[in-house]
């Protein structure tokens, strides 16, 4: 794009500023910002005047696969499993592009150390569950991981270095999320640098499109892949490709499914699966009216007790039909540094928003969903934070349970 062009184009979407130093600027530095302007999405901006979360009304508790269920129909659901990863019809998708903030550690969060006597990464130990099952297949799936800009080059190397934790390398590919701008509270787009317009990963609900925008659905089509198992790099004790899993989704019909636990608190703060007018829908926890979110059974129960681990099954075909149902995006209220009066400023408080994506949203779309639930102990054990709840430590104490020597 060329400079009177860029000027036109942002003074008519009320943007002008981000040429402000453009005459400051060497040669290369306006080829960066004119480039970085004509790549923008603009039309995300127009979001931050949108309502953000609807009151939820019309909810329904989901059928779910409850593990009684799954107990009985184990077998089954197995030797279904096992043949399609035998098919080489399921591959797996791992979304590390997040920045862990909570964590409060500098790098991607798949290389902190969750062992105590040895070094055992997240990375490491999430690969080790994946070994469960290619030791009894021995077909290794294709990996796909999710990183963003920012800690691409961290991820790959420390992959790299641990020698894949034994996967072999060919299997495992990498590719970068997809970003959106970051603006103000009125919508005026930050510039990251004089020559660089601010930008931020789209949330885990691009890990899609940016598949596809990588080009590695070629490999998918290549191979036949049939099911992505996409799931995060938080859950240490997550199962990846669990055959059973894979087989209770397929015998179900669903064009795609959520692995569940069972809520240990009205107000645990997890996204809820729920049926509202007959469509699958998570309900994060701050959109829950309360007085569903402490609704019971006459048995006790929650009425509304499913809480998503960020496991999911989906359907390639499904997933390609949808591919352009729109995503709502979520607006983030974030510290974004910025350049302010020629100068970088690093603020305390949120600034500005950043728009995001999310995976629960794709579960809508998808039309259908099965809830499987798995036993919390056994596989839900996120670090999401240093101390407290799902941290660190409540995640070293599941790990030990499960006979894991740290
Ligand atoms: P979280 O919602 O916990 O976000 O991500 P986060 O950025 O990792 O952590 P906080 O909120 O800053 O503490 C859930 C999963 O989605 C991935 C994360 O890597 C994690 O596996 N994710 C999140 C992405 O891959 N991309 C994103 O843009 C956001």
């Amino acid at each position: 794009m060329k400079y009177e062009r860029a000027k036109t184009y942002l003074s008519q979407r009320g943007q002008s500023h981000l040429l402000e130093y453009y005459d400051e600027l060497t040669e290369d530095e306006r080829g960066l910002l004119l480039n970085d302007i004509e790549n923008l999405n603009f039309s995300v901006i127009k979001n931050i005047n949108k309502q953000d979360a609807k009151k939820k009304t019309k909810l329904r508790p989901v059928p779910t696969a409850t593990l009684h269920d799954i107990a009985r129909r184990r077998m089954q659901y197995e030797a279904v499993g096992y043949k399609m990863l035998e098919e080489k019809k399921v591959g797996a998708v791992l979304l590390a592009g997040g920045q862990g903030s909570r964590l409060g550690f500098d790098k991607p969060k798949g290389m902190f150390n969750i062992g105590e006597t040895r070094i055992l990464s997240i990375f490491e130990q999430q690969m080790n569950n994946i070994k469960e099952v290619t030791d009894k297949t021995g077909r290794y799936f294709p990996l796909f991981i999710m990183t963003s800009f920012k800690n691409n080059e961290d991820t790959v190397k420390f992959f790299k270095d641990n020698d894949y934790f034994g996967y072999p390398s060919d299997r495992v590919h990498f590719y970068i999320q997809d970003t959106e701008p970051a603006c103000d509270f009125e919508g005026k787009i930050f510039l990251d640098e004089k020559y660089r317009v601010s930008q931020s990963p789209n949330g885990n609900g691009g890990w899609y499109s940016s598949l596809i925008n990588g080009g590695l659905n070629r490999i998918i089509e290549r191979e036949g892949i049939e099911w992505l198992n996409v799931y995060g790099v938080d859950n240490v004790l997550q199962r990846i490709c669990d055959p059973a899993f894979i087989g209770a989704t397929v015998l179900s019909r669903c064009n795609c499914s959520a692995k569940v636990v069972s809520k240990i608190c009205p107000e645990e703060k997890v996204g809820v699966l729920c049926e509202e007018n007959g469509k699958p829908t998570i309900v994060e926890y701050y959109e829950m009216p309360p007085e569903l979110a402490k609704k019971r059974e006459k048995n006790g129960e929650l009425t509304f007790r499913y809480g998503v681990t960020l496991n999911y099954l989906f359907n390639v075909n499904a997933l390609n039909a949808t591919l352009f149902g729109k995503l709502p995006y979520h607006l983030a209220k974030k510290a974004i540094p910025h350049i302010e009066n020629g100068v970088k400023v690093t603020p305390e408080e949120p600034n500005g928003y950043k728009f995001e994506t999310l995976v629960v949203d794709m579960v809508k779309l998808m039309g259908s969903c099965l809830a499987y639930e798995v036993e919390r102990d056994n596989e839900f054990a996120p670090v999401k934070n240093m101390t407290g709840a799902d941290s660190v430590d409540t995640a070293r104490a599941l790990l030990k349970k499960n006979g894991v020597m740290l």
